[in-house]
C-alpha cells in the first residue's frame, strides 16, 4: 500500500495539521426569547436550557454571553395572545415591549450586533407569517406590514433585520423603504431557501405562535426541492440582501452547499429548535453526549458551506471553549 490515509490522522497534532473546517464563537448568533415584564426568566419546556426572558434579564444574559466571546444576538418576541390581530399593528407600535428592548440592548451594548425578526406571526391572531384572508396568504398586501415592522425595527437601531416570512418581492421592497427613509446601513438577512418544517415545533411553543389554521405549505419551502432554493437566492441577490439564510440547516446541508458554491454572499444557516431538542431529549435519556453532538452539528454545518449559525448551542458552544 503506497497510499495509507491513516497517517494523517496518526497523533492529535497531525491530525490539527490537516484539519480543514474549524468554529469559532465568532461564526455563531444567538437567538433569544423574549417577553413582557421584569425579573422573568423562564426555561422553554421543550428546549431544556434555552429561557424566555424579559428585558432586565435579557441584558444580563447578552452582558454574560458578551463575556464568553457572543457578540451577536437575534431577538424574537412571545406576544400574549390579548396584543395579537390580524394586522398585526403591535409589530410596529414604537411603545411595545419588543422595539423597546431593542432600543435599549443597543444603547446599553452598542457594539453587539443585532438582528431583529420580520414575520407577522408574533403578532397575528392567525398565526401566520402573513395577512390571512378568507384562509388564504395575500402576498402584496403583507409587504405592506412588513415594510412597517422593518423601518419600526431600523429605527430601534437593529444592525440586521430577518425577514423570515418567505412572501416574494418582500427584500426588494424593504431594502427599497429603508433606503428611501435613510436606513441605508441597516442589513437584511433573508431567510432565502426556508422550508415548511417539523423542526420549528418548539419554537412555536416558545412563542406561542402557531397557526390556528392549516400550514405554512404555500409560503415555505417543500422540503422536497433544491431547485427552487436557486430561484429564491437569485431573487434575493437581486433584491440587495446582505446575507442568504438556509434553514433549517441538518437536514438541508446540500441546499447550504449549493448556495455557497453558486452565491458570492456569506451564507447563513439557522441550527433550529428541533435540532437542538432532539439532542436535548436524546442526551437526558443517556443516549447520546450532548457536547460532542453539538459539536459535530455545528461543524458539519460549517464544513457544508455555512459561513454564519444561528444556534440555541452559541452559549454552551462558546462556555465549552471558554
Ligand atoms: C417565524 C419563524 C419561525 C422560526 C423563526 N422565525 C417558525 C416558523 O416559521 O413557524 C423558527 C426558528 C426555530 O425553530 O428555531 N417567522
Amino acid at each position: 500500500m503506497q497510499r495509507r490515509p491513516r497517517r494523517n490522522r496518526k497523533s492529535e497534532s497531525v491530525r490539527n495539521l490537516v484539519e480543514e473546517t474549524s468554529l469559532s464563537v465568532k461564526d455563531l448568533i444567538f437567538p433569544l426569547f423574549l417577553i413582557d415584564g421584569a425579573r422573568q426568566k423562564i426555561e422553554v419546556k421543550s428546549m431544556p436550557g434555552i429561557f424566555r426572558f424579559s428585558q432586565d434579564l435579557m441584558l444580563k444574559e447578552i452582558e454574560e454571553c458578551m463575556k464568553l466571546g457572543i457578540s451577536s444576538f437575534d431577538v424574537f418576541p412571545a406576544y400574549p395572545e390579548s396584543l395579537k390581530n390580524s394586522t398585526a399593528t403591535e409589530s410596529f407600535n414604537p411603545e411595545t415591549f419588543y422595539l423597546k428592548a431593542l432600543r435599549e440592548i443597543k444603547r446599553q451594548f452598542p457594539e453587539v450586533c443585532l438582528m431583529s425578526d420580520v414575520a407577522m406571526d408574533p403578532y397575528s391572531s392567525d398565526g401566520h407569517d402573513g395577512l390571512v384572508k378568507n384562509g388564504k396568504i395575500l402576498n402584496d398586501e403583507t409587504l405592506e406590514i412588513l415594510g412597517r415592522m422593518s423601518l419600526a425595527q431600523a429605527e430601534a437601531g437593529v444592525d440586521i433585520l430577518g425577514p423570515s416570512d418567505m412572501m416574494d418581492g418582500r427584500v426588494g421592497y424593504i431594502r427599497n423603504l429603508l433606503d428611501e427613509n435613510g436606513f441605508t446601513e441597516t442589513s437584511i438577512m433573508s431567510y432565502t431557501a426556508k422550508y415548511a418544517s417539523a423542526f420549528y415545533g418548539p419554537f412555536r411553543d416558545a412563542l406561542d405562535s402557531a397557526p390556528k389554521f392549516g400550514d405554512k405549505k404555500t409560503y415555505q419551502m417543500n422540503p422536497a426541492n433544491s431547485q427552487e432554493a436557486l430561484i429564491e437566492a437569485d431573487l434575493d441577490f437581486e433584491e440587495g440582501a446582505d446575507f442568504l439564510m438556509v434553514k433549517p440547516a441538518l437536514s438541508y446541508l446540500d441546499i447550504i452547499k449549493l448556495l455557497s458554491d453558486n452565491f458570492p454572499l456569506p451564507i447563513a444557516a439557522y441550527n433550529v429548535s428541533g435540532e437542538y431538542s432532539m439532542v436535548k431529549a436524546a442526551a437526558a435519556q443517556g443516549w447520546l453526549d450532548s457536547d460532542r453532538a453539538m459539536l459535530e452539528i455545528l461543524l458539519s454545518i460549517k464544513r457544508s458551506g455555512a459561513k454564519i449559525i444561528l444556534s440555541y448551542f452559541a452559549k454552551e458552544f462558546a462556555l465549552l471553549k471558554s
